[in-house]
């Protein structure tokens, strides 16, 4: 035998003669194996090498072959363990293989084919059973890491909202106060003031406003995302909150020659929302609509949803249209299109606000666009 070759099997036995036939017999394989008539010698190479396969006799001296494989197992479990037994010890092998002490046994004398078919199969299941025991302490170490990092994720998550949420809330109390002091000072010198001046108190006025709408919109998300605010839900006609947000838009919206025209299905059933927000919604979507387009103009539709059980309002612009690989980041936070014209104002909160609220009513936003094309955000509501 090759010194190289590293040894798998152990076979332990008190006949010096099994010793040595079973050394041949596996003279050719490619594993080495260590043979001993001693059981502790055979215990120590099992302890200290990477043993496989352990072959032992029943009937010798100091201990049975059940005994020794038992302490086999308790020392390395993963060790196939084989018995060699004679006629009258039959009965006590099964009893050995269905207390699971063994995993099989083989009739003396044996056929040496067979003997060799024996081992090469256990020796074949034991790298088996290693094999899938590493890929699953592989798979349980990937999942525990991925388990820490996704707590450590939703840590951070948690601190970011918080953090927005009490620094727009110390934001409000001083932002109220400029506010008022910009307005007071409005009041009290208008038409006194030489035309610069005034230009300077305007711009701090509308810088004012546009801090006081972030701030807004940045608590209302975070409200929305905690979950802190439950929406109260009523039964509406959604096409009287069309209407109402549609009569207030459509003067922006011809003040810069486009048209706003809505298409509302009679005899929609009512659905469950909170007026407020779906407004808030409507708002966001005309807005940008009215913001984005320059051409043409607006149409607002209603009508039984493409799916059972949903109606689906749809705002439609004849603006410069959406890329393809844009169309799923408009829903995040703080996204604005590099291309959108730069003179629009805006903080890119929007939509993900609608986003929110749509799915707080167990609804669903997305948006059909492509360049040159338009715009149509569709949200879809659940009928009760
Ligand atoms: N109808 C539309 N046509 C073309 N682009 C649009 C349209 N609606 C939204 N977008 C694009 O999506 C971006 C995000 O819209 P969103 O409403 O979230 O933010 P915003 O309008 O820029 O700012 P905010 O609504 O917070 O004032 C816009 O900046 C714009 O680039
Ligand atoms: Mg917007």
């Amino acid at each position: 035998m090759p010194q190289s070759k590293a040894t798998s099997l152990v076979i332990l036995d008190d006949e010096a003669n099994i010793l040595s036939a079973c050394a041949r017999l596996f003279r050719n394989e490619a594993f080495g194996v260590f043979t001993t008539s001693d059981p502790q010698e055979a215990l120590r190479v099992i302890g200290t090498q990477d043993i496989k396969v352990v072959l032992s006799d029943q009937r010798m001296p100091v201990l049975s072959g059940v005994e020794f494989l038992k302490q086999v197992k308790d020392k390395k479990p993963a060790v196939i363990r084989i018995l060699f037994t004679g006629h009258t010890d039959i009965q006590s092998a099964e009893d050995a293989i269905n207390q699971g002490e063994v995993y099989r046994f083989i009739n003396k004398p044996w056929q040496d084919e067979d003997l060799r078919v024996v081992i090469r199969d256990a020796m074949h299941r034991y790298d088996l059973t290693e094999e899938n025991r590493k890929l699953y302490e592989l798979t349980q170490k990937q999942n525990e890491d991925l388990q820490a990092a996704n707590a450590q994720l939703n840590i951070l998550i948690e601190k970011e909202k918080a953090f927005t949420s009490t620094t727009s809330h110390e934001l409000r109390t001083p932002l109220a106060s400029i506010k008022m002091a910009v307005d007071l000072i409005a009041q009290l010198t208008e038409g006194k003031l030489d035309e610069e001046t005034a230009r300077y108190l305007d711009i701090a006025k509308r810088g004012a406003d546009r801090l006081a709408r972030l701030v807004n919109d940045i608590l209302s998300l975070s409200k929305l995302e905690s979950g802190a605010e439950t929406l109260k839900l009523e039964l509406f006609q959604i096409n009287e909150v069309i209407k109402e947000v549609a009569a207030s838009q459509r003067l922006v919206a011809e003040g810069k020659g486009l048209y706003l025209k809505t298409d509302l299905a009679p005899g929609l059933p009512a659905v469950k929302l909170n007026a407020d927000k779906i407004n808030q919604v409507l708002n966001n979507l005309l807005n940008n609509a009215v913001k984005f387009t320059n051409q043409g103009g607006i149409t607002v539709t209603s009508r039984m949803g493409r799916e059972a059980g949903f109606i689906e309002v749809c705002v439609r612009d004849t603006g410069p249209g959406i890329a393809q690989e844009d169309l799923g980041k408009l829903f995040k936070k703080f996204q604005q299109l590099a291309n959108s014209d730069s003179q629009v104002s805006g903080t890119g909160l929007g939509l993900a606000i609608c986003r929110e609220v749509i799915t707080r009513h167990q609804g669903n936003i997305w948006v059909e666009s492509q360049v040159g094309q338009g715009t149509s955000f569709i949200f879809k509501l659940p009928i009760p």
